[in-house]
């Protein structure tokens, strides 16, 4: 079972566009997106490469500027934020999963999830919250570890790890199973699932992948920067894969 939807929107999309200039070429990566997520939600975005998918996602997450529409996440107006409160709104409310792990090399596990904390102003017991996140995650044994020394299902757990050690309200992944094999794309999402359904956190992940699909209790797709579908599954298929 997913989380149960409350009645708090924590992302409201309205005719959102996004236009890339590069040279003299325009791209329409986005032409008018309307998407409104609730709390607790397990979204997943599909469409064909190039639709827009990783686009939204970064909009999302005040990685970049809308051209034209509006964006609300968490209640405020991205647009309207200077670059200091989108970097609060980054650090304090949102996570960020990558297809390509990005943790630091040089860092342990541990040190990678520490350092989120860190960043965050959080002065006590960082190392023993790090440690209880590692643990939660199943991944006590690998918290000294550094990431060159992990497989690579090992290395985006600590990923998700890091994403959620903050508590963030809401989540952003960005294809997180693309590089893991069928077992270690179970395992991320059987993770995912259970800080959905126990924490109340809300994900909204893109993929490619069927199997991953199947995990999410609403699937956006998108085609040509718009909308084409949103379909909320009427009961949970979570065995499924
Ligand atoms: N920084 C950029 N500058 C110019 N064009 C871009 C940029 N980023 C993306 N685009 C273009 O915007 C469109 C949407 O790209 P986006 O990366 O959002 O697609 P996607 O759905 O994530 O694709 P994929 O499944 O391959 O990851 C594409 O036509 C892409 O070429
Ligand atoms: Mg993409």
């Amino acid at each position: 079972m997913a989380a149960v939807l409350t009645d708090e929107t924590l992302v409201h999309a309205k005719r959102v566009t996004k236009v890339y200039h590069t040279g003299e070429v325009d791209t329409y990566a986005l032409r008018g997106i309307d998407l409104e997520v609730k709390a607790g939600d397990f979204l997943a975005i599909v469409g064909p490469s190039g639709s827009g998918k990783t686009t939204l996602l970064n909009l999302i997450g005040a990685l970049d500027n809308i051209t034209d529409g509006t964006l609300e996440v968490l209640g405020s107006d991205v647009s309207r934020m200077s670059r200091r409160q989108r970097a609060d709104l980054r650090l304090h409310a949102l996570g960020f999963i990558f297809q390509a792990y990005n943790l630091f090399p040089v860092l342990t596990a541990q040190e990678n999830v520490q350092f989120v904390l860190e960043l965050q102003g959080v002065n006590n017991e960082r190392g023993r919250r790090a440690r209880e996140v590692l643990d939660r995650l199943g991944l006590g044994e690998y918290a000294n570890r550094r990431p060159p020394q992990m497989s690579g299902g090992q290395q985006q757990r600590v990923a998700v790890a890091r994403a959620v050690a903050s508590k963030p309200r809401l989540v952003l992944a960005d294809e997180p199973t693309a590089n893991l094999d069928g077992e270690n794309a179970r395992v991320l999402l059987d993770m995912m699932r259970d800080l959905n359904e126990n924490q109340h956190t809300t994900f909204i992940f893109s993929t490619h992948d069927p199997r991953v699909v199947a995990y999410a209790r609403r699937v956006v797709t998108l085609v040509d920067g718009q909308v084409a579908k949103d379909v909320v599954k009427e009961s949970d298929t979570h065995d499924a894969g």
